[in-house]
């Protein structure tokens, strides 16, 4: 059973980014993190992490990732488990991409709940499919981790870093066939869990298709509601 009362004043507040892929969460969950002091999570940039230091979850996890299928929930649970258990209890947390599952939803409420925390706000960000598939077509990353995109927000040199001078890279998943299968998984799988958080009150919608510092402002005025 996971506790409905608020936590002390000396924990910091949880709040679960939910929404499909490209709508803008691991850019908003950056941001706010930086302007609250709050941890931003990332399963799927931890993922990456893992791969390119050839850890044994980054190889276990490669074969989903690179089909745009789900990686399995134990090796899910387990990492997250350890990312949160290793913070300090009154740090402010974004959790960007966990949970994903109704199973990863139920171990988030326990890890927590050990803890004497629970999720205090989910932010439902909001985008046509249309939308979505523009922003991850157009997606480049950097090896400093700067995200860029050719239709938004591109570099001054077509194709390389304006900090670093380094060529782009594409995401391994964000080929077609991948966008479609994840769009798909998080219809069918992710979205789901948007019943269970409405029950217990703790959503809320944030339109994500305006301009980045607009989406921001309503993000942030959601999660200080
Ligand atoms: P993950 O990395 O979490 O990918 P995702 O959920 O598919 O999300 P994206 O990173 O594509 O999009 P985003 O919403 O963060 O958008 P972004 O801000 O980048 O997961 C990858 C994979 O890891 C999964 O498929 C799965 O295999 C595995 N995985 C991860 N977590 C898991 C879990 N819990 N369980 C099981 N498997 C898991 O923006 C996209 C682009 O749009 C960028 O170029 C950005 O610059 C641009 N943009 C953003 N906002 C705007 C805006 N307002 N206007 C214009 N452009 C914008």
């Amino acid at each position: 059973m996971h506790r409905e009362e608020a936590p002390s004043r000396e924990q910091g507040p949880v709040v679960v980014l939910l929404g499909s892929p490209g709508v803008g969460k691991g850019t908003q969950g950056v941001r706010l993190g930086r302007e609250l002091g709050w941890a931003h999570l990332s399963t799927g940039d931890l993922l990456r992490e893992a791969r390119s230091a050839g850890a044994p979850l980054g190889k276990a996890a490669q074969e989903y990732m690179d089909v745009g299928r789900l990686v399995p929930d134990e090796l899910m649970v387990a990492l997250l488990s350890e990312k949160l258990a290793a913070m300090p209890e009154e740090q402010g947390v974004i959790l960007d991409g966990f949970p994903r599952t109704e199973a990863q939803a139920s171990a988030l409420d326990d890890a927590l709940d050990k803890a004497g925390r629970r999720v205090g706000r989910v932010v439902l960000l909001d985008a046509p499919e249309p939308v979505l598939v523009k922003r991850i077509s157009g997606r480049r990353l950097s090896p400093s981790g700067r995200v860029y995109n050719v239709h938004y927000d591109p570099p001054h040199r077509d194709g390389i870093c304006d900090d670093t001078g380094e060529p782009l890279l594409h995401r391994s998943d964000d080929r077609p066939d991948a966008v479609r299968t994840r769009l798909a998984v998080y219809r069918e799988t992710t979205a789901p869990l948007v019943g269970r958080y409405e029950q217990r009150g703790l959503l809320v919608h944030v339109d994500g298709q305006g301009a980045i510092d607009e989406v921001h402002g309503a993000l942030l005025a959601a999660v200080k509601a």
